[in-house]
């Protein structure tokens, strides 16, 4: 089996749109790596560039110790599962997941082997004689997967493979691919503007904005230590709260209440990140404790997501509590504690030290 590399990777379709640029990165055998970003980032291109359908204006992709860049789709040996499914409406399920091997002129026997092998895990009894058209969403979202892992690829590529089913579906299969690929040793590549799926199923996540990797780490890094303030603005939900400060001598001024800045930071303004899961609310008698005033209260079920305007300002924080906890009415008093706190420089936006 082979590892997937992108060196400095470029496409550009014309000089206003430039949907990828510089992107270079490692996939392992066997490691599951999401490409994460907001519609029109970039992902698709990339995909599109691996898999041989589209040529990078520049750069270099390599799958194990071949240079594929110039090699035609059909010589990369990858498969590519779409949102789409692109299953053949005329063949029955059967054929359709036989068709790559087909191409490919493996015996019939052979092709039978390897389809009662994957059958075996995805659950497609009683299916393979079904044409598309007699599937649910779900059913054809396993048959497409079926079709790219009996072909047992060198690399594995994913775009968007859960986005047709509805919100319940999607975790089920979401579950189940996690289940299938952590079996497979071969690179995949996921695609993904969902960070939840990112967040799941993922060994490694690149974060893309506007053709740029901004960040590649575990999925635990991405959330603990967000390299820049669109990584931190991106990943979480409810999104983290991202406030621009004054800064006067050690402290960022909140208001009234000074958070003491790390002993590295010596800017005249910052921005302070918190994820509102991380706000407390005051214990009684606990002194220095930020004053505000709840604006909005959000039901969302396991958890009340607060919006609070701090007081003597027009700022506002939201603070996610648990429906026990009591906060009187009104005024609330708030912590927000310093070891979850992120700083981040309000001129190039990224994390500082
Ligand atoms: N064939 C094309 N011609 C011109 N622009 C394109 C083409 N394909 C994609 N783009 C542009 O490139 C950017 C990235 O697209 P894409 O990779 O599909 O994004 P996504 O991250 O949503 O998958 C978008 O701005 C898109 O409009
Ligand atoms: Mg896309």
């Amino acid at each position: 089996m082979a590892q997937l590399k992108l060196r400095a990777l470029n496409k550009t379709y014309n000089p206003q749109v430039v949907p990828l640029k510089d992107l270079s990165l490692d996939v392992q055998d066997g490691e599951f790596l999401t490409l994460l970003g907001p519609s029109g980032c970039g992902k698709s291109t990339t995909l599109r560039l691996i898999a041989g359908l589209e040529q990078p204006t520049r750069g270099e992709i390599w799958i194990g110790d071949r240079n594929v860049t110039e090699q035609a789709p059909g010589d990369r040996n990858i498969a590519m599962v779409f949102q789409s499914y692109a299953l053949y409406p005329h063949m029955t399920v059967y054929d359709n997941i036989a068709s790559g091997l087909k191409l490919r002129r493996m015996p019939a026997s052979e092709i039978r082997q390897r389809i009662e092998e994957v059958n075996r895990f995805l659950g497609l009894d009683g299916l393979l004689k079904r044409k598309p058209g007699q599937l649910s969403g779900g059913q054809r979202q396993r048959v497409a997967l079926a079709r790219a892992l009996v072909r047992r690829p060198d690399v594995f590529l994913l775009d968007e493979p859960l986005s047709n089913l509805d919100a319940l579906l999607r975790e089920q299969v979401r579950a189940e691919l996690k289940q299938i690929f952590s079996d497979q040793n071969a690179p995949i590549v996921y695609v993904t503007h969902d960070q939840t799926e990112a967040m799941t199923l993922s060994t490694r996540v690149a974060v893309l904005n506007d053709g740029y990797l901004q960040q590649l780490d575990s999925p635990k890094r991405i959330y603990t230590r967000p390299a820049n303030r669109f990584v931190a603005g991106f990943i979480g939900s409810p999104q983290m709260n991202l406030l621009p400060l004054k800064c006067d001598q050690n402290c960022a001024m909140l208001g009234r209440y000074p958070i003491p800045l790390p002993d590295r930071i010596r800017l005249p303004e910052v921005i302070l990140g918190i994820r509102p899961e991380h706000v407390r609310l005051a214990r009684p008698g606990e002194t220095s404790t930020l004053q505000g005033q709840v604006m909005l209260v959000e039901n969302l079920g396991m958890s009340d997501l607060l919006s609070v305007q701090v007081e003597g300002t027009s700022i506002g924080l939201r603070a996610l509590l648990s429906p026990d906890q009591s906060w009187g009415e009104k005024n609330i008093s708030l912590v927000l504690p310093a070891e979850s706190l992120h700083w981040f420089d309000p001129q190039t936006g990224d994390r500082l030290p």
